[in-house]
């Protein structure tokens, strides 16, 4: 780690962390895939299709553009990005999740963290649900800011802790227990009981987005969505796009 990087996760001394975090996540997606969607729906009231539209939006990047979909799971942001025109390609740890995905775009099996891609060579990068599932969150992100070209979007989905006291004991009470309820019944419990538990492998707001910033991003803005559910991070790769570069 960089003496300079700012202080990524802590999560509490019983969460894996490192290689050991990396097999549990790989190993728990494959076993949840084949139900991962429909349980996604239900735990979201169907929502969360509507969050990941906000993240395409969020990119507002022009119809052809090429955009990386990291922790592509199943494909649900592939989906949305090929209805609005774009042309994504998705990387996915979980050999079980990418079987399970039905959908065109070319998919393919690698690490956040070790990107199969040149530099500058996609236009947007799209992250839905996975920050906190990576094992070394600021190597994925420094993988962003190398293959997204200079003034190409990034947008990051993930869940988030309502502010308001009411919200928030809500959600709390949702997430812990109704939502871990739905996955007991329908996959497997182990892995939705974890589901609360990852929230703790998220750096706190003003933490990520420095390290946003860090790995070469500028405006970086993150709003919350779902009365503060979910947040959504955008996020412009500083840097002259490369005809202006050729111009100095
Ligand atoms: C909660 S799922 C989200 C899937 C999809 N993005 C969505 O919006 O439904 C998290 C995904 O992150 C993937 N993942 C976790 N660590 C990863 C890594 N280091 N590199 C690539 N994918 C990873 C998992 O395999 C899983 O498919």
């Amino acid at each position: 780690m960089s003496a300079d990087r700012p202080p990524a996760d802590r999560p509490p001394a019983d969460l894996p962390t490192g290689s050991e975090k990396r097999a549990m996540v790989r190993a728990m997606f494959d076993t949840i895939a084949p139900r991962y969607d429909l349980v996604n729906r239900l735990m979201t009231f169907g929502l969360d299709v509507v969050w990941r539209r906000r993240t395409v939006s969020g990119l507002g990047l022009a119809p052809g553009a090429r955009v990386l979909d990291v922790a592509c799971g199943t494909g649900d942001l592939c989906r949305l990005l090929t209805a609005r025109q774009l042309r994504p390609i998705g990387v996915d740890l979980s050999a079980g999740m990418l079987a399970a995905a039905r959908q065109a775009a070319p998919l393919a099996q690698a690490d956040g963290a070790a990107l199969p891609l040149a530099d500058a060579s996609v236009d947007g990068v799209t992250c839905g649900f996975a920050l906190r599932n990576f094992a070394d969150l600021p190597a994925v992100l420094g993988e962003l800011g190398r293959v997204v070209r200079p003034g190409g979007r990034i947008a990051l989905l993930d869940v988030s802790e309502p502010t308001n006291r009411l919200l928030r004991a809500g959600h709390a009470l949702w997430f812990r227990h109704g939502a871990p309820a739905i996955g007991r019944l329908l996959s497997d419990p182990g892995a939705y009981r974890y589901l609360p538990r990852s929230v703790a492998y998220l750096p706190p707001p003003p933490q990520l987005q420095a390290l946003i910033r860090h790995a070469g991003f500028s405006s970086v803005n993150r709003r919350v969505l779902g009365g503060g559910a979910v947040q959504l991070l955008t996020a412009t790769r500083a840097g002259l796009p490369p005809t202006e570069d050729r111009r100095r």
